[in-house]
């Protein structure tokens, strides 16, 4: 049978959490598109053909096999992908730099660069090279240079086009997005790769959502609108501290200045802490930008979103020592949710991460529940062997637990029989809610000792 004819060659090297569920709709939406993802990974690539896929994301199967075979291809032959493609997207990771000039602050670019060599070398046609990895302002123009000065007379066009998508909700956020950032440069062709960009999205997003810029706009946006979501909850947080001291409700704070047009009611929820690949190494990446151009107290003012997202995890962990009589050693705690958020199996930069390590450090029984993050749990704590229990169930997690932690905010923990729970638990039977998702009343009539987030905690056993 003859190969089907496509209008245009698509390809987007990484397939990871951005890469994969991005390429999926595209793929979806457009038809007479090949959507061709590659990967260095072979495991993961060979999950993609599955129906298990290596990252859980509701819908995300679902939309996969729409387009699986049709017009959407995984592979792990990245030089033939290139050969073939006009247009190609790089979603590889970048993550922060361990090492050298900027670590532990910008972003390490090994896996950006090997891309760029890999298309320099294997290219044998002009291209359009679509960023949607989150990088440092001004890669696009570095990698345009790099590129150009190819001896094939082979013209490169580089155009910023960072993710918005938010984990959890991917595949919402990617077919009705709240706009689509395009930045390229301002020259005629650089329109026109620009433009090339726009149409594929505009396959499905009004044009309205579609928004155009220079590369460094787009680029700087990208790291500027993270560093304001986690503002945001560090914001929230850092008063749940003060409501505790004061006998204020952070809920009933963030209900009445959520009102507030200008403020919005959005992301204000106070918790255990944020989480993910992207917000801490996003504001740290904004924070070494600040400092190499000689902004230091622009760095200072947003390395302290990360500074009180840590201690958030540490008061936490404090609060739980202070209310199980200063000692946890040998007491079993459930730790409900390893995920960073609910609704992924994403670990990375996870608040309960933290927190297991320093309920380890004193020496706790610590017991992990996650409905979907377990296999993630167990590989980012494989230093502590057999000490850590894993146990899907949350009933068998908490059997004969001296408390619950709660660390992620999956709606199954709303739902939970906690009279059950509380009889099988020892008493006193203390509950932490690091999401502020229970009914904190109701538990404590149960019998338990509730400890929110930002709100007095509710005892039955009074110091004096
Ligand atoms: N995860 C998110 O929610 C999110 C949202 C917006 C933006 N981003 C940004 O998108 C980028 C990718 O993030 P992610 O979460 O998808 O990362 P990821 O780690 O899930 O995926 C990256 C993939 O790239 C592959 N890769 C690395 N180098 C390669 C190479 N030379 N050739 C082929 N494949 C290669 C890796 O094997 C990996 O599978 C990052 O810059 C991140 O900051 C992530």
């Amino acid at each position: 049978m003859a190969e089907k004819k496509f209008e245009r060659n698509l390809l987007c090297i990484g397939a990871g959490y951005v890469g994969g569920p991005t390429m999926a709709m595209i793929a979806h939406k457009c038809p007479q598109y090949k959507v061709t993802v590659v990967d260095v990974m072979a495991e993961k690539i060979a999950a993609w053909q599955t129906d298990d896929l290596p990252i859980y994301e509701p819908g995300l199967l679902e939309l996969v096999k729409s387009c699986r075979g049709k017009n959407l291809f995984f592979s792990t032959d990245v030089e033939k992908g290139i050969k073939e493609s006009e247009v190609i997207f790089i979603s590889v990771n970048t993550p922060t730099k361990t090492f050298g000039e900027g670590a532990g602050k910008s972003a390490d670019l090994q896996y950006w660069e090997k891309t760029a060599r890999d298309i320099l070398r294997v290219s044998e046609s002009d291209k359009i090279i679509v960023e949607r990895s989150t990088l440092p302002v001004k890669t696009a123009i570095a990698m345009e240079r790099i590129l150009s000065l190819n001896e094939k007379g082979l013209n490169f066009e580089v155009v910023s086009n960072p993710e918005f998508l938010a984990e959890g909700t991917a595949i919402r956020d990617l077919e009705k997005p709240d706009r689509v950032l395009i930045g390229s440069k301002e020259t005629e062709s650089g329109l026109k790769a620009r433009q090339a960009i726009v149409d594929i999205y505009a396959n499905w997003i009004p044009k309205s959502n579609l928004i155009t810029s220079n590369q460094m706009s787009s680029e700087l946006s990208k790291l500027v609108a993270n560093s304001f979501l986690a503002q945001r909850i560090s914001s929230i947080n850092s008063i749940s501290a003060l409501c505790e001291k004061v006998d204020a409700d952070v809920r009933e704070v963030a209900n009445a200045i959520g009102k507030d047009s200008r403020i919005g009611d959005k992301f204000l929820n106070a918790s255990v802490g944020f989480g993910g690949s992207c917000f801490k190494k996003d504001i740290l990446n904004l924070v070494y930008l600040c400092e190499t151009y000689g902004l230091q107290d622009v760095a200072e003012y947003w390395e302290g979103i990360v500074k009180i997202n840590d201690y958030q995890s540490t008061r936490f962990v404090q609060t739980i020592m202070k209310a199980m009589f200063n000692t946890i050693t040998n007491k079993r705690i459930a730790l409900f949710g390893f995920a960073f958020k609910a609704n992924t199996s994403d670990t990375r930069e996870t608040a309960a991460l933290s927190v297991t390590k320093k309920l380890m450090m004193e020496k706790a029984h610590v017991v992990i529940s996650d409905p979907k993050a377990i296999k993630n749990a167990k590989n980012d704590l494989k230093d502590y062997g057999d000490d850590i229990e894993y146990e899907e169930d949350p009933y068998k997690a908490a059997k004969g637990a001296h408390a619950i932690a709660i660390a992620t905010e999956w709606d199954l923990y709303k739902t939970l029989d906690y009279e059950k729970l509380y009889h099988d638990m020892e008493k006193p039977a203390f509950i932490f809610d690091g999401r502020n998702i229970l009914d904190h009343e109701k538990l404590f009539e149960i019998g338990f000792e509730v400890h929110p987030i930002g709100r007095p905690p509710l005892i039955h056993f009074k110091e004096n």
